[in-house]
């Protein structure tokens, strides 16, 4: 990993140059490994990490200048069109492709762990029947930690590995109660014998009335909505789930964390707002007039731009060509919502404002659009997000637990408030 190159770094007032090694991953920049300038008495300053590589990890890579994005060295593109869900799931965990017996045995274990305790299912009722279920997957996930943690020992890898499984197993049927109880629809149950995807569209959909008929189509559309959102290596609530995870705390609970995080509307909370704000744009005269606002900097075209890539969102793609299939297996190719999101791409894509800064779609943008042609309502988009990005967030929690050098995250700060001063009682204020 480090290679002969260093920064050395010179002050201006007479103390002694500081020699700091340059690291070299397997792909992606050099890293300069500043350990050694924490004994100097100093800090480094760099809100929102902007130049910071928070760990070391072996899971996803991207590329945000070519657009590239690797789960453990496969393109997503490959994955997308050859693999599923379930075998991306396997590979984040384990590092490698299942042979056809360990997917048999790993699907086996997903199976196992997907009911719901009885006892959690009274926790759903106590959220008011409006609640965002976003609010409730954080609630009902991080109550998981109640039940699964006396038994729990994260220095041990095959309890890690159960903890994974049941994440994966459960959140699906969370997200899918969550909504149902927002419907005032009874609680439904897993059947297995459906693929992971099919088996969230009966649970969503499903009345004890009549047979509930997965649509084949949809449901591989939603299975590659999950793949693409499985894994993005260290952005917020990755970094959130490895923060809480690096105390030492209960895995559920670090999940929990890590879908708050999620669901704001720079992260994962955006695809929901594509939504809404191309509700609010209307139709496709009203362009022009919201376009003049982005520039403005009135409000953001959501579903544009990203930390790191500053080319084509590789997701964005895929899902461009999802959103096709769907929208042409439901006859919806006409939908004027996707009109006006085309509209608005088209624009964006030649306007220099968009140029100049490098903003491109990223995969919220065409994710809302087929969710909703899917059928599956707006305030369910972010659910679904978090359902697909568990495997990530348990992948990046067992790295670092795994990982001998582990630390408790703890970062430092510029402190810019009061200097000392003395208590002054309330009657002398
Ligand atoms: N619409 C209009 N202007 C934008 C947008 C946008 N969506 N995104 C960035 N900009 C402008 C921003 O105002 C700034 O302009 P200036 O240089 O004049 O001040 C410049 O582009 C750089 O933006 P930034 O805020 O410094 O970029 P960031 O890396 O801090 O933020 C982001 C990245 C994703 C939070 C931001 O692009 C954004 O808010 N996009 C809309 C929300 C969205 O779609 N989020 C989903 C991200 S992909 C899914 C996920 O990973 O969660």
């Amino acid at each position: 990993m480090e290679n002969n190159r260093k920064v050395t770094l010179t002050y201006n007032d007479g103390k002694d140059n500081l020699e700091m090694p340059v690291l070299k991953g397997t792909l992606g920049p050099d890293v300069v490994d500043i350990r050694a300038f924490s004994k100097t008495g100093m800090f480094t300053f760099d809100p929102g990490f902007l130049a910071t590589a928070s760990c070391e990890s072996q899971i996803t890579f991207i590329d945000g200048d070519l657009g590239q994005l690797y789960y453990r060295g496969y393109p997503i593109e490959q994955l997308a069109a050859k693999s599923d869900y379930l075998e991306v799931c396997y590979l984040l965990l384990n590092g490698e492709l299942p042979t056809a017996e360990e997917r048999k045995v790993f699907e086996r274990g997903i199976m196992r762990h997907n009911m719901l305790h009885d006892q959690l299912m009274s926790l759903f009722k106590g959220f008011r029947r409006d609640a965002h279920p976003m609010a409730v997957m954080v609630g009902v996930v991080g109550a998981l930690s109640a039940f699964y943690h006396d038994s729990l020992d994260i220095n041990n890898p095959e309890h890690r590995k159960i903890s994974a499984h049941r994440l994966i197993a459960k959140l699906p049927n969370i997200a899918a109660q969550a909504y149902r109880y927002n419907k005032g629809l009874p609680f439904s149950y897993p059947k297995n014998g459906l693929t992971y995807a099919e088996n969230f569209l009966h649970m969503m959909f499903s009345t004890p009335c009549e047979e509930y008929k997965v649509n084949k189509t949809l449901a591989l559309a939603l299975d590659r909505i999950f793949t693409l959102h499985a894994d993005h290596e260290q952005n917020a609530s990755t970094s959130t789930v490895r923060l809480a995870g690096s105390s030492g705390a209960n895995p559920f609970a670090c999940i929990a964390a890590g879908i708050a995080c999620l669901w704001g509307p720079s992260h994962g909370g955006a695809n929901e707002a594509v939504l809404k704000m191309l509700d609010e744009i209307g139709s496709v005269e009203n362009v022009p007039a919201f376009m003049e606002g982005v520039k403005n900097k009135t409000h953001k075209l959501m579903g544009f731009g990203h930390r790191v890539y500053k080319n084509m969102d590789p997701r964005a793609a895929i899902m461009k060509e999802t959103c096709d299939e769907v929208l042409n297996e439901l006859g919806l190719h006409n939908d004027p919502k996707f009109k006006l999101a085309m509209a608005l791409e088209k624009i964006a894509l030649e306007d220099p404002y968009f140029i100049e800064r490098k903003l491109y779609p990223n995969v919220d943008f065409y994710s809302g659009i087929v969710l909703s042609a899917i059928g599956i309502p707006v305030s369910m988009f972010t659910p679904i997000f978090a359902l697909a990005r568990t495997v990530g967030w348990i992948s990046h929690w067992a790295e670092m637990i795994a990982d001998p050098a582990m630390k408790i995250g703890r970062p430092r700060q510029l402190y810019t408030g009061a200097q000392r001063r003395d208590y002054i009682p309330q009657e002398q204020r």
